[in-house]
């Protein structure tokens, strides 16, 4: 059961839009349970973390200026082969590339502002589910 879990979280932009409850009935009617879940605020600091492999990246100051200026809602999710099928789910990174019908396609505003974040890996999707949850606030 190594690969059946991912972690998401709704960005400022989409949570800002009141956009949380359609993104997560999108989630369910994909086949995804929701095994943790919280709304909750970065600072600076924490978002810099969050996103330090992008550290030498020239978009890591802005990104982490954003994810820290509104409310998010982290969730770990759980479904077979859970971190392909949903970076299938919320399409590409910019919206304006997404397919048609995907999560960012639909509610992302911008290649910053693109409404939710998606692991790329079974470990990094352990690492980040880690990162803002403890044993005791999840389905174990
Ligand atoms: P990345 O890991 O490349 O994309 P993804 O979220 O699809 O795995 O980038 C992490 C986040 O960084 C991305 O969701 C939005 C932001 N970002 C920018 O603001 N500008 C950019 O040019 C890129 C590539 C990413």
């Amino acid at each position: 059961m190594a690969n059946n879990r991912t972690f998401t979280m709704i960005k400022p932009d989409a949570f800002g839009a009141g956009n949380s409850g359609a993104i997560l009935k999108m989630i369910e009617e994909a086949g995804f349970k929701i095994v943790a879940m919280k709304a909750t605020k970065l600072s600076p600091e924490m978002a810099g973390k969050f996103y330090e492999v992008h550290s030498e990246r020239p978009f890591y100051a802005a990104l982490c200026a954003y994810m820290s200026s509104g409310p998010i809602l982290p969730v770990i999710l759980e479904k077979d082969n859970a971190v392909e099928d949903f970076r299938k789910l919320i399409g590409a990174t910019n919206p304006a590339d997404a397919a048609e019908g995907t999560i960012r396609k639909i509610f992302a505003t911008s290649i910053e502002a693109n409404a939710v974040h998606g692991s790329d890996s079974d470990e990094n999707a352990a690492i980040e589910g880690n990162f803002f949850f403890s044993q005791f606030e999840r389905v174990l």
